[in-house]
């Protein structure tokens, strides 16, 4: 199986778990990311089982409408049901690292107002311990060189993402080499660096749900 082959039997399995609990007033959150995608794709067919969406990214609006998914703002709901997203490594408790995409300030806003988050992901994206991935870092402008000061301060290795701005106008710092042994007070910590908009751990609100495919069949993980 390829790891296309993977994001879109992952991408079918959210369906399969999610689509059965839609009712036919509820909005979901959708994420970014080429898993995302898959699962975006997939839900085109799914569209009158719900009402709307909010997605977590331009490029994912863009995606939801050109398959005729109606895209909300998040302050025209009261929350949300789903959330659905992938990731760019999760560990055994489900903390994540996301925003290999840029994306995370706005996915970490719509995780935050769903009721369950359901994280997709292929094998590839699983570890024992956080931070092999680069940690992303969305960062004020004006702030940039300040909290990559900082972020050498708590032993890591930032890197400017070139060429990159986000939905909200901001840089990314990737973080390399850092060492995320508690990741819940790592998220504390570097969110209150001033300057920095978002951390890309999602470790305080982790997934409810991680549905992770395999070359053998897909597995569903739960929050401990
Ligand atoms: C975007 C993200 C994505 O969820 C993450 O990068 C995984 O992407 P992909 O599904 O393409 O591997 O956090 O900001």
């Amino acid at each position: 199986m390829t790891q296309d082959e993977m994001k879109q039997a992952v991408a079918q399995a959210a369906i399969d778990y999610v689509v059965p609990k839609l009712k036919s007033d509820d909005i979901i959150g959708i994420g970014t990311g080429s898993t995302a995608n898959c699962f975006i794709d997939a839900l085109a067919q799914h569209k009158d089982k719900f009402q709307s969406a909010v997605a977590s990214s331009e490029a994912s609006a863009d995606r939801l409408r050109s398959h005729g998914i109606e895209v909300v703002d998040l302050n025209q709901t009261g929350g949300l049901e789903f959330y659905v997203d992938g990731a760019d490594e999760f560990d055994p408790h489900l903390n994540l690292i996301k925003g290999g995409g840029a994306a995370l300030t706005r996915e970490k806003i719509v995780a935050g107002a769903s009721k369950e988050f359901v994280c997709i992901v292929d094998q590839s994206k699983q570890v024992d311990l956080l931070g092999a991935f680069p940690l992303p870092v969305e960062v004020i402008p004006m702030a940039r060189s300040f909290v990559a000061r900082e972020l050498v301060k708590l032993g890591g290795e930032p890197e400017y993402r070139q060429g990159v701005v986000t939905d909200n106008g901001n840089i990314i710092l990737d973080v390399h080499n850092m060492s995320i042994l508690d990741p819940k007070a790592a998220e504390d910590q570097i969110n209150n660096i001033a300057g920095v908009v978002t951390v890309g751990l999602f470790a305080l609100r982790g997934a409810d749900l991680l549905i992770m495919s395999t070359p053998e069949g897909v597995e569903v993980i739960k929050a401990d």
